[in-house]
């Protein structure tokens, strides 16, 4: 008899185990759900980039980005935004090819929480220079009109600052023409800094022209000679828009640099270039153009057939949603 009450009370003591363990259990798990809520209120109260870096050192940079409505549009714009919200040195002017700006990238923008060091401008392209359906995409340049109309932008923008005393020492920011399939590493920003005013930066450019790198070959005093070029080598300047940044105060002393329809297939970087500096001035950045920091991707056109067969139904499977 005595055994079976032992064997009770066991029974009993590890049941009341078993509850305590369980309550303190779900009161700790609790304090710490409470935890992530309040971190997640820290964190909106702090805005999103509370961890970002936000402290701007050396020149401004501009980087000019022509972008046109596609499904891959947000994807491209996201990766870009991700990039430059690391590097607070840059502004970005994002271009659109279109009538006017678009919710879509206005989204992207306060998304990325960029839109105090940004400015979203418009500028269709000429329905006769716009590719067209099947056109391989090496037919008409892409990007012109863009590029231009952030160039002028950039002038009155340059030149308003400098009339009002805002800028330090006066004048120096550079120009980057960053387009948004490209792939870029923050390293190249801090090279992209390095350029001396009056000057044309330029570095090697990954996966471009047929080669596994595009870059300028220098001399042994490190002075730039020309370009390992496999593509139209004839070219003036025969590299990639990727491969090169400006001193703005090249564009405001050469008001007519600018990129043109008129000129020969891959001849737009020489279109610009040849207003502003010679091959042997160009300034070589990137360890005496030895590294990679921007390679040349392209990302493939996604196959839609399901999607397109949905829209024949009068359906579609992003209904409400920004994609
Ligand atoms: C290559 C160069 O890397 C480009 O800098 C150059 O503008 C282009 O050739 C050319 O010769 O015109 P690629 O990859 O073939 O580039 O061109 P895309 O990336 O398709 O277009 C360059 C930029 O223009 C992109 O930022 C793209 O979003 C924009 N774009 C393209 C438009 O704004 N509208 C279009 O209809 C097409
Ligand atoms: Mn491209």
């Amino acid at each position: 008899m005595n055994q079976e009450i032992r064997l009770r009370l066991k029974h009993l003591l590890a049941f009341l185990a078993i509850v305590l363990f369980l309550f303190f259990y779900s009161l700790s798990s609790r304090g710490c759900s409470g935890e992530q809520e309040e971190q997640a209120v820290v964190a909106e109260q702090n805005g999103r980039d509370a961890f970002l870096p936000n402290h701007k050192t050396g020149p401004t940079i501009y980087a000019v980005t022509p972008t046109y409505a596609r499904p891959v549009q947000k994807a491209e714009l996201t990766r870009l935004s991700h990039v430059i919200r690391l590097v607070p040195s840059v502004f970005w002017v994002i271009v659109e090819d279109a009538e006017k700006t678009s919710t879509l990238v206005t989204n992207v923008l306060k998304r990325s929480g960029l839109e105090n060091r940004s400015v979203q401008l418009s500028a269709k392209t000429p329905t006769n220079f716009k590719l067209q359906g099947k056109d391989p995409n090496w037919l008409k340049p892409r990007g012109v009109e863009q590029r231009n109309t952030a160039l002028k932008w950039i002038r009155q923008h340059l030149k308003r600052s400098r009339d009002a005393g805002e800028t330090e020492p006066p004048g120096h920011s550079l120009v980057y023409f960053m387009d948004d399939d490209n792939t870029y590493s923050t390293e190249l920003f801090d090279e992209i800094a390095k350029i001396e005013p009056g000057k044309v930066g330029v570095w090697p450019v990954g996966l471009v022209g047929g080669l596994m790198v595009e870059k300028p070959v220098l001399n042994r005093d490190g002075l730039v000679l020309g370009f390992n070029s496999a593509w139209k080598p004839e070219r003036p300047f025969p590299l990639d828009m990727a491969g090169f940044a400006i001193s703005s105060d090249l564009l405001l002393s050469t008001p007519e640099a600018q990129f043109s329809y008129e000129v020969e297939r891959g001849y737009q970087e020489s279109e610009i270039l040849r207003h502003l500096t010679i091959v042997h001035d160009m300034q070589p950045l990137a360890s005496g153009c030895k590294e990679v920091l921007v390679w040349h991707t392209r990302t493939e056109t996604p196959k839609l057939d399901a999607e397109k067969a949905l829209q024949k139904t009068n359906k579609k499977s992003n209904d409400g949603m920004e994609v």
